[in-house]
Parts: C-alpha cells; structure tokens; sequence
C-alpha cells in the first residue's frame, strides 16, 4: 500500500502521542457504515432556516420534521444546491464539491464511544483561511437542553451575527442560546485534538469529552478515529459532522444535517458494542 508523505508524519506524531495506545480499538470490520453526506450550506443560520420567506421548511420544522427527514433521501441529500452555490446564499463563492459522503461508523463499551470517519476531502474550495490545517473534522453533540437538537442539529449553533457571516463582529464565535453542545474536532497540523464546547460561546478546550483522535492519510482518503467518554447507556444523543477542507475556515465547511446516536438504543446510527 503507498502511504503518502503526510501520512507518515501523522502516524510519527501517534507514536510521539503514546497515550493512545492505552485505548483498545474497536475491531471496525463488524462495525456498520452509514454514510452521511456533508455539504457547503453558505450563509443558512437558524435564523434563515426559520424565516418562511427564506426556507419553505420553516413551517414543516415547526411541526416537528427535522431537517434530515426532509432533505435525505434514498441515503443522500436531495438539494439542488442551485441558491447554495448562487451570490444569494454564499457571497464569496462555493467550493467546486457542494456535497460528499463521510462513511461513519459508531461503536461503544463501558467507558467510550468510537467515531470513525472516513472521506475524501475535495479540493477547490472558496476560502482558504486556514492556513495551518488543509483539513479538520468536528463533531458536535448536543446536551437535552438544547431545544429541537434532534430535529436542527448544529444548526442551533450556526447564527446570523456570528463570526464569518457576512457583516458580523469577527469575535463573536458561534453560540447555542440554550443548552450547549459538547465539541470535538481534529486539526490535521499535529494531529491535534481539541475538546471544547459551544455555550453561550464556543470554547476549543475546557470540554468534558474527553476526546482523544487518531487520524491518517492513505492516497486521498482520510479515516479519522475519535474516542469520547461513553455518554451513558440507553442514550440517544443528536449530533452533527463539520469537515473543513482544502484549508477553510469558519462558515466554509461542508457540514451535515443532525442525526440522532443511539448508544444501547436506536437511532439514525446505533452505536455497535464491543
Ligand atoms: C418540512 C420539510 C423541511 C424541513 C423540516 C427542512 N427543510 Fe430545508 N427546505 C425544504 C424545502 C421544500 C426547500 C426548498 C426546496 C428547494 O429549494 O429546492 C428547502 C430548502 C433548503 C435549503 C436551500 C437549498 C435549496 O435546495 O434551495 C437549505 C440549505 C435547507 N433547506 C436546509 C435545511 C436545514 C438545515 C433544515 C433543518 C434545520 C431544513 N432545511 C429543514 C424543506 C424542509
């Protein structure tokens, strides 16, 4: 198998990290995929989502349907992207890959809860703000204060006066109004991890997750391990994928719609125990 450059550094970095090898992996190949398509959603906060002369999902969401109740089909997501990819909903200007797959497996024991994401994150971005890291991967898991979090995913987060968002205050990070969500995200230089929260506002450390990643490169294709304290059997937790690609930042990412992780119970994805 050829290993690229960036790869061998990643796995020299794991090595360097130690500690990861106290964690007994999952065995993946009896672990369920499910994809989940991720995709450039331009300047859509919540406020857009539930405005009735922005969204016709407005009134729907109200009733109770969630987002990817409306918008995933047949496994993949059924927008035509022509006002995402317009001056309309993305003034700077759209990636050339509005939407791509990240193959999720979940997998839990008693004390952790195993994401694996694997994907190719696609060139020809629009923004490429972040100098340091060509890709990151975040995950966001809302707590049960976080209102209709199974139904909007991060979307609870994602707000009009927030950084990136065209006329925004720059130091104004993304916020949930109530509740928080727990947020974890891997950069790609280091192989750094960070476990952080968005609250009132968002913070990348001080978090109760306790993640740790491992992450590597193998031709074009990343698989990025998280590991997070089991949040408690019988839980079924909303969350959501971020994936930065081709150095983006802020409001640049591709996300996904929120899905609900069942860990000991049902869910769109249901953790495999080990
Ligand atoms: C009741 C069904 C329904 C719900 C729930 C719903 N939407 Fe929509 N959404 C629609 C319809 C209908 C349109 C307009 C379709 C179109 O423009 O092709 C739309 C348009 C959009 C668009 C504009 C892209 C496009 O295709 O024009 C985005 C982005 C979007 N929805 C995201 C979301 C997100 C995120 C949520 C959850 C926070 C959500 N929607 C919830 C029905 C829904």
């Amino acid at each position: 198998m050829s290993k690229s450059i960036v790869s061998v550094a990643v796995a020299g970095a794991l090595l360097a990290l130690g500690s990861t090898a106290a964690i007994a992996a999952p065995d993946w190949g009896k672990v369920a995929k499910r994809d989940i398509h991720v995709f450039h959603a331009g300047v859509t906060p919540i406020e857009w989502m539930t405005k009735k002369s922005d969204h016709s999902g407005s009134a729907g969401m109200r009733k109770g349907e969630s987002c990817a109740g409306c918008h995933e089909e047949k496994g993949s997501l059924n927008f035509n992207f022509k006002r995402l990819a317009d001056k309309e909903l993305e003034p700077k200007g759209a990636p050339k890959t509005m939407t791509f797959p990240v193959s999720t497996q979940v997998a839990y024991d008693a004390a952790n809860l195993y994401i694996r994401l694997t994907f190719k994150a696609p060139a020809g971005g629009a923004d490429k703000g972040d100098k340091d890291n060509e890709v990151k991967a975040t995950l966001l898991f809302a707590d049960a204060k976080v209102p209709q979090a199974d139904q909007y995913g991060c979307w609870q987060t994602c707000h009009t006066d927030a950084r990136s968002m065209p006329g925004a205050d720059d130091k104004k990070t993304k916020y949930s109004k109530d509740g928080a969500y727990e947020l974890v995200q891997w950069a790609s230089k280091g192989n750094k991890v960070s476990d952080g929260s968005v609250g009132a506002e968002r913070k990348m450390s001080g978090g109760s997750a306790g993640a740790k990643v491992e992450a590597s490169k193998s031709g074009d294709t990343y698989t990025v391990t998280f590991t997070r304290k089991n949040p408690g059997d019988g839980k079924v937790v909303p969350f959501g994928i971020a994936i930065h690609a081709d150095n983006a930042s802020g409001r640049f990412h591709h996300v996904s719609l929120g899905y609900k992780l069942g860990v000991g119970a049902d869910g769109d994805l249901k953790a495999t125990k080990q």
